[in-house]
């Protein structure tokens, strides 16, 4: 074994794995476009400034900081959402409203790696900027939730709840910084009961509160139920004013399709601090039920002031590859290996084939550029050709083949060469067939299959 290994919480992710992980991310890009997300790229490094800016203590602690050569103090991003915020800051008055963005790759925290937790991820995210209020809200939720249908997710639910109504029992319950609270409130289920309990107290609940606490996170469902478990805590007046936007959005998300997928659950607390109003989270049921968050958002409409920005209400979410890819496979649901494509291996004798070789891989190509060209965008290639790069006996180029994935070998040896005809082997059913060259282009549609065309 190489003394050499990737940095702690991070992976390489090679053929296979790259090509699963690639599948995932472009069905879920692709339902961010449909929605209307127009994608950037923003850079790895950003000031330290800006990554820690409103992030909260805990993410700021998780940043990876370095001073570049000229004594800058950056960072490696460790989300989307602090990059794209100093883009609408700066530039956003040129841009249409309201301003939807998608982005995608990796962001980097340092944090105690385990299953699912790493230090170098993978986020597909997006942003709204520029609308208020729960339509922007359901429209975002129900982005998310069709992300994850797309790959092939059809146990898991979002759920809801809202920062304002933490922070409006907390202030009915006297606690005077309630932001430290809701922090060590998203700690539930990272430590121990006791610890927690400690940890909330210690952010400033009133101990004598606890109870009141659990009791609150524990309330959910559809919104009718949850109102009446808040009044049966004496806590309508103090949600009150809440109860209208929730109301709508539960209704919008009915509409948009997904209400069914959604559940109020006033335990989301979300542990970023910028957040202001409504929050969420996908989490797996069923087969992946405690698997955690595959996911989240939520709304933030003080971040762009805090860039030096217009005030702009704000909305996003991040869904995290790493969880995903995870989930699929504990679930049997990862895509398959390798997409529906004829890939051919050109195997050739001795220096005397390999010109011949190459006019057939030539010939090849040139098939594959027109279905690549008639292809819809972001789906798999069809048909790969790949040249024998050494000279072997045919029987290793067969096994070199067959490792690579080929579904076809063409042979060509000094007699094929003489007759200008190609052997082509089919490494499924074993069959041989001797072709000319315009033969073996013609056969390619029955070859692909009506499946593959
Ligand atoms: P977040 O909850 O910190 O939110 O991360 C979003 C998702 O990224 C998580 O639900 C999880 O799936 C994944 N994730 C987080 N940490 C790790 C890790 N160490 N290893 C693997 N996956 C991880 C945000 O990042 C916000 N910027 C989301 C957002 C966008 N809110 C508004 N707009």
């Amino acid at each position: 074994m190489s003394k050499f290994q990737p940095p702690k919480g991070t992976r390489d992710h090679l053929f296979d794995s790259f090509a699963r992980r690639r599948r995932v991310a472009e069905r879920m890009l692709q339902v961010t476009e449909r929605f209307g997300f127009r994608q950037v790229q923003t850079p790895v490094i950003e000031y330290f400034e800006v990554l820690a800016a409103k992030a909260g203590p805990d993410v700021a602690e998780q940043i990876y900081a370095f001073d570049d050569k000229g004594g800058r103090k950056l960072g490696l991003r460790a989300e989307h959402t602090a990059s794209i915020a100093r883009v609408v800051a700066s530039e956003g008055h040129t841009l249409p409203r309201p301003i939807k963005v998608a982005a995608y790759g990796t962001v980097y925290r340092y944090e105690r790696p385990q299953s699912g937790r790493q230090r170098e991820f993978t986020q597909v995210n997006v942003e709204t900027y520029g609308a208020a209020g729960p339509l922007a809200d359901a429209e975002t939720i129900a982005c998310f939730a069709e992300c994850y249908r797309a790959i092939g997710l059809t146990e898991f639910e979002v759920r809801i709840s809202d920062r304002r109504l933490l922070d409006a029992v907390l202030a009915h319950w006297g606690v005077a910084d309630p932001g430290e609270v809701v922090r060590a409130i998203d700690k539930r289920g990272k430590l121990a009961d006791g610890a927690w309990q400690g940890a909330v107290v210690a952010a400033g609940l009133p101990a004598e509160r606890l109870d009141g606490l659990v009791a609150v996170l524990s309330t959910g469902g559809d919104l009718r139920d949850a109102e009446a478990a808040l009044a049966a805590l004496g806590l309508a007046d103090a949600v009150g004013p809440l109860v209208g936007d929730l109301r709508r959005l539960e209704e919008f998300l009915r509409a948009l399709g997904v209400g069914d997928l959604c559940r109020f659950d006033f335990s989301i607390a979300r542990g970023l601090a910028y957040y202001t109003g409504t929050v969420f989270e996908g989490a797996p049921t069923g087969a992946g039920q405690g698997f955690g968050a595959i996911g989240g958002g939520g709304r933030y409409d003080n971040l762009i002031e805090i860039y030096g920005g217009p005030p702009t209400p704000a909305i996003g979410f991040a869904v995290g590859l790493e969880r995903v890819m995870l989930l699929l496979e504990t679930l049997g649901r990862l895509p398959p290996e390798r997409p529906d494509a004829l890939r051919f291996f050109i195997a050739w004798y001795d220096e005397t084939c390999q010109g011949f070789a190459l006019e057939v891989a030539r010939a090849l190509h040139a098939v594959a550029r027109d279905l690549d060209d008639a292809r819809p965008e972001g789906s798999p290639a069809r048909l790969h050709v790949a040249v024998a790069l050494a000279k072997q006996p045919f029987k290793k180029q067969f096994q070199a083949a067959g490792q690579g994935g080929a579904t076809h070998v063409v042979v060509i040896g000094p007699e094929e060469v003489a007759a200008k005809v190609v052997k082509v082997k089919d490494l499924a059913t074993g069959t041989e067939t001797t072709r000319t060259l315009a033969e073996l282009v013609a056969a390619i549609p029955a070859l692909l299959g009506p499946a593959r065309c």
